[in-house]
């Protein structure tokens, strides 16, 4: 039997989007039937690839290149299903990236309950993205997609604590705020199969920032450390971006995430951003 840390290379190394994640719900539940029976499967060590395979489409594009589509037509909501399509492959990657990369921290088995589960979610939300671009006629890999969104990946490969700060406590977090406008769109659209699929990833993504914000303390805990100013040194360090609101402040404080995490962050950003602006204008 293989252990998790080498189903979790499978995964990272399979490049087509549908076998990739095929693949990872068949993994998911081997591993629960495992834990089911009382014989967990070995967690093992097996070397991650520094980036994921993927297929050869969509061509990947700087974000500035990426070409602009009103969402209040066809080929903008379809656009926006790819883009969340690409965020959900990316997703997936990055779920079994933890497993494998930080195998040799001794976790308790409900640290991979929980990541297991939310791997097989996101490989549920691809499909589910994918199925909305086949209903109109399109798939993904037929529009550009950005480029760069291993970054974080490759920002936090050394840092595990980093890793949870900045992938489910900054950018999945980004998720809640912004999912809401999202299906607002399509219901204007009446597209009832998309607002279905997002309203699945919407509920069970408050379930991925919980999972991040839970095992982020966790390790606080274990190193005697303050969760709020790590945090905030952690995505100082490895976050690029700038946090900005409106955030989901209801959906963040049921994931684990109160305003002291993240509002800081973005006054800074803020402060930072009038800085320039301020400077450009002398
Ligand atoms: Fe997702
Ligand atoms: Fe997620």
């Amino acid at each position: 039997m293989a252990t998790l840390a080498e189903m979790a290379v499978e995964v990272l190394t399979c490049a087509d989007g549908r076998e990739k994640t095929a693949l990872g719900r068949r993994h998911a539940a081997t591993w629960f039937a495992a834990r089911a029976t009382g014989t967990p499967l070995e967690i093992g060590h097996c070397a991650p690839p520094d980036r994921p395979a993927r297929p050869e489409r969509p061509e990947l594009l700087a974000p500035r290149d990426m070409p602009r589509r009103r969402p209040g037509t066809l080929p903008g909501r379809l656009a926006l299903l790819h883009a969340v399509a690409h965020i959900e492959l990316n997703a997936v990657d990055l779920h079994w990236d933890i497993i494998a990369r930080f195998s040799h921290v001794p976790m308790p088995l409900g640290f991979y309950d929980d990541w297991v589960k939310a791997a097989d979610e996101e490989c549920k939300h691809f499909n589910l993205m994918c199925d909305c671009l086949e209903n109109h006629g399109s798939r993904y890999g037929d529009l550009p997609a950005h480029a760069g969104m291993w970054r974080a990946a490759e920002d936090t490969r050394d840092d595990f604590m980093g890793r949870l700060a900045v992938v489910p406590m900054v950018l999945e977090a980004r998720g809640l705020d912004v999912t809401p406008q999202m299906i607002d769109i399509f219901r204007k659209a009446g597209d009832d199969a998309a607002i279905a699929a997002l309203e699945v990833i919407y509920a069970e993504e408050v379930g991925h920032v919980a999972y991040g914000s839970k095992w982020f303390h966790f390790l606080c805990g274990r190193h005697e450390l303050d969760p709020k100013d790590v945090f905030h040194d952690l995505v100082r360090r490895y976050f690029h971006g700038a946090l900005k609101p409106p955030f989901n402040e209801e959906k963040r404080a049921e994931a684990g995430l109160p305003p002291d995490f993240y509002w800081p962050l973005a006054e800074e950003s803020a402060a930072a951003f009038g800085g320039i602006s301020r400077k450009s204008t002398d």
